[in-house]
């Protein structure tokens, strides 16, 4: 019987999970007991739950998910939780977790995970927690995991256990006196059968094969080398008739082939390539974890993540899901453009705006107010589950282009023509230096909270700007009235424009500098973006001097 042995550790500064875990170099994780502790940590927020538990553990299939789910069964059996449920090979897409957690009531999931950073032994790994609902751990729970690894000086493990994780199967132990099970299961079973409950799969497959009257829509999809490329294979081509040359880059790999599995136009460039160099009719990409989408559609006409979040919003009612449980309201993140609010005035349902991270959706879609919610960082997702989902989002694309019978780019300008058009983009300036970046936002927080500055006019071009708002975001819980302050500095103006600041919570070493700028125009719908924002984004540069602080003349990323 393997015995429960007891670890003298330190604490390790910095476990301090960020928008979506704890995101660290491999190099950091693989320091002595640096992974033990946060696991520990996790178990230890959960203590009185653990007791007979359910766990779902899996990952992005990036470099050192094997590893880890090793060390998270010996530390689980070690501190009395009663089952894991482990993807095969470690494979689970966050999606699927936040699927599994929900349809077995797991007490929760430890995801593995760096989502959309580069994977491999010199690039970026993570742990995250998501509770009972399926959903990322809100921030009261992340703070006490965090507030454990400050003082943890033990950890519990059975180092004897020996479980193969690269065969489906049931594996039990006694631990302890107390029973303690693995049970290694199919990696996209049950997420692919809750994708044909929630879509009509005949209807997508007609139209991805072509019927009498009409050819087939011709699809390319991008795994990027991350965690979707075995749910691809299952549902494109195994499920909806798709052929091998639908699909790409579907096979896992520790490090994505050397790809930045980031769905947007930079790091899927070879995807939009692709799509504006042959006869496709719609591109999706999807990041390492599963959890994000870009889509775009023939000829790569590209589209933003808000303005896609709007459009599905109008067109729910052609995907069945939505037909049995009716559309209960929609929501954002702060800096994602207002296009969906226009659809949700329209429709009469009721509209949220939350500040950037999916954890915060999850209360409204448990208190039954809220469908369907995105944001501009590619994330797109419903109450089917507690996470965004990026193959959800392609078919529920899919779903709607199947029954409009129209192309992307047709779907997009009838939007805009009846709702007039967000013009959004974002400039990314990556891993800059912290200290300035941090100052830059200390000096322009300041700038914006000072007396006289709502109400002062900035120019460029011929353009001027009236501010008519300026706060450092910060936001009310409606349902558990919990507080999330400085989630980033907004200046709105007159005409409804929106300056959006932030530093991101998802980089692993030094800062990344975001600005988010978005404007709408009623009439003027056909613009090129970069164009059209051309002189807030001016404004932006000259008011933060961003130039200065970050001694970057040009963003590493536009979207
Ligand atoms: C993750 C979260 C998203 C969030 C994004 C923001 O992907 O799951 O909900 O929008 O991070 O990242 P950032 O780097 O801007 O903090
Ligand atoms: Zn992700």
């Amino acid at each position: 019987m393997p015995g429960v042995v007891t670890v003298n550790t330190n604490p390790y500064e910095g476990q301090k999970p960020g928008t979506s875990g704890l995101r660290k170099k491999v190099k950091v994780f693989v320091q002595e007991n640096y992974t033990e502790n946060f696991i520990q940590a996790i178990l230890d927020s959960n203590k009185d739950s653990l007791a007979g538990s359910t766990l779902v553990v899996g990952g992005d299939g990036r470099y050192l998910v094997k590893e880890t789910v090793d060390k998270i069964i010996k530390i689980s059996a070690a501190n009395g939780v009663g089952k894991l449920l482990v993807g095969q090979n470690g494979i689970l897409s966050t999606p699927a977790v936040s699927c599994l957690i929900r349809k077995y009531k797991a007490l929760g999931g430890i995801v593995l995970t760096a989502s959309h950073n580069p994977g491999g032994i010199d690039n970026d790994f993570g742990i995250k927690f998501n509770c009972a609902n399926g959903g990322p751990a809100p921030d009261a729970n992340t703070n006490q995991i965090y507030a454990i690894t400050t003082t943890i000086n033990q950890y519990k493990i059975v180092p004897d256990i020996v479980c193969d994780i690269t065969k489906l199967g049931v594996s039990n132990y006694e631990v302890g006196g107390n029973k303690f099970t693995v049970e290694v299961i199919d990696s996209v079973n049950d997420y692919v059968a809750y994708m044909k409950e929630i879509f009509d799969f005949a209807q997508i497959k007609t139209l991805i094969q072509g019927s009498g009257q009409r050819k087939p829509f011709n699809v390319l999809i991008d795994s990027m080398n991350g965690v979707t490329g075995p749910y691809v294979k299952r549902i494109f081509i195994d499920e909806l008739g798709a052929k091998e040359a639908n699909v790409r880059r579907i096979i896992p790999l520790e490090d994505f082939g050397g790809a930045h599995p980031d769905p947007n136009l930079t790091y899927a460039a070879d995807l939009v390539n692709a799509v504006k160099a042959g006869d496709y009719d719609f591109g999706a990409a999807f990041d390492g974890d599963g959890d994000r989408n870009m889509i775009i559609g023939r000829g790569a006409f590209f589209v933003t993540p808000s303005d896609s979040l709007a459009v599905l919003a109008n067109h729910l009612h052609h995907i069945p899901y939505f037909q049995r449980t009716g559309v209960k309201g929609f929501a954002r993140s702060m800096p994602t453009a207002a296009a969906v609010d226009r659809v949700a005035a329209a429709t009469g349902n009721e509209m949220f705006e939350v500040p950037t991270g999916w954890k915060y959706f999850g209360n409204l879609m448990d208190a039954g107010r809220l469908s369907l919610c995105g944001e501009e960082s590619f994330g797109t997702g419903s109450d089917h589950i507690r996470e965004k989902d990026g193959l959800w989002a392609a078919l529920a694309w899919l779903s709607v282009l199947a029954a409009k019978g129209q192309g992307v780019e047709d779907i997009l300008k009838a939007h805009w023509a009846q709702f007039g058009r967000n013009y959004f983009t974002r400039y990314d300036y990556e891993e800059c230096a912290s200290d300035p970046c941090n100052e830059m936002m200390q000096v322009l927080e300041k700038t914006i909270t000072s007396p006289g500055f709502v109400g002062s006019s900035h120019s460029s071009g011929d353009k001027t700007y009236v501010v008519k708002e300026a706060d450092n975001f910060s936001y009310m819980d409606p349902i558990d009235q919990s507080v999330a302050m400085k989630q980033g500095l907004r200046i709105i103006f007159e005409d409804g424009s929106r300056i959006v600041l932030r530093l991101s919570g998802t980089g692993s070493s030094g800062a990344t500098v975001r600005l988010y700028i978005d404007s709408y125009e009623a009439k003027n719908v056909l613009g090129d973006a970069q164009v059209m924002l051309k002189p807030l984004i001016d404004v932006a540069l000259q008011l933060s001097r961003l130039q200065h602080y970050t001694g970057r003349d040009a963003p590493t990323v536009i979207t």
